[in-house]
């Protein structure tokens, strides 16, 4: 495969059109940013590191028949993907409270949710990407009903399929952001990307952060903590 033309860079990847109509290549930068791109920075290795992890949870969902973007790895930084247009919505997925949602609803960081919780969030850079329900969905007519109906039931499946996943590996799956995309054929399909920049990880026992938090809140070794989930994810290193 080919790259031609890029189509689209936003903060931490860029899309390439492919000489295939159906199929774009995705490349995964260095590039950090945090707060609605406020803070900016570099994770050395993060591009490698994410494109690695991603891959490794595609390939797992997949063999669980959610259906993704996902097609292959390529090389260190970059990924085959199927075409799609990306629904601008995100779905956040919620197990512990943390970030926004202790914010939001004055909760202590680390408070056990009796059930996962499932919120979305309007790709809106300029507004910040803010939280809205399926009225406001219904009204902006960002996806049809069934569509938003079907992406937060995947939501609640991919979580019971990481959890249990993670669970093996000595991880907490504390929340996570999904994003979905319907091909040409008008099929709904996971895309984006699930790494260490769009979910929370905790270590089990220590509850220790092995996500992009330590980023956002300058805790340090922010690589030794996606390299450390991708050993426990059973990746070879990069
Ligand atoms: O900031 P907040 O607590 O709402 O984030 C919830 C989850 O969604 C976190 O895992 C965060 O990494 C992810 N997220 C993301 N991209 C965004 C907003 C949140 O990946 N634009």
């Amino acid at each position: 495969t080919t790259k031609g033309e890029m189509l689209y860079e936003g903060k931490a990847k860029r899309v390439y059109h492919t000489e295939h109509p159906d199929q774009y290549i995705v490349e995964y930068k260095d590039d950090a940013t945090a707060f609605n791109g406020e803070k900016k920075g570099t994770i050395t290795g993060k591009g490698q590191l994410n494109n690695a992890i991603s891959t490794i949870f595609m390939e797992m969902l997949e063999k669980h028949n959610i259906p993704t973007h996902f097609i292959s790895k390529l090389n260190d930084n970059e990924q085959l993907v199927k075409k799609v247009e990306i629904v601008l919505l995100e779905v956040v997925v919620r197990n512990i409270a943390a970030g926004s949602l202790a914010k939001r609803l004055g909760l202590a960081e680390g408070t056990v949710l009796p059930k996962a919780v499932v919120e979305f969030y309007y790709k809106d850079d300029d507004l910040g990407d803010p939280l809205i329900n399926d009225s406001h969905i219904d009204v902006l007519e960002l996806a049809t009903p069934e569509t938003v109906a079907q992406m937060a039931a995947y939501g609640r499946q991919i979580n019971d399929i990481l959890i249990n996943y993670l669970k093996d590996r000595n991880v907490k799956l504390v929340d996570f952001k999904l994003e979905f995309g319907i091909t040409p054929q008008g099929e709904l399909l996971l895309a984006d990307e699930i790494s260490p920049d769009t979910c929370r990880f905790w270590d089990a026992d220590t509850n220790e952060k092995l996500d992009k938090d330590r980023f956002r809140r300058d805790m340090g070794d922010v690589e030794e903590a996606y390299q450390e989930m991708l050993r426990r994810l059973g990746g070879v290193e990069v």
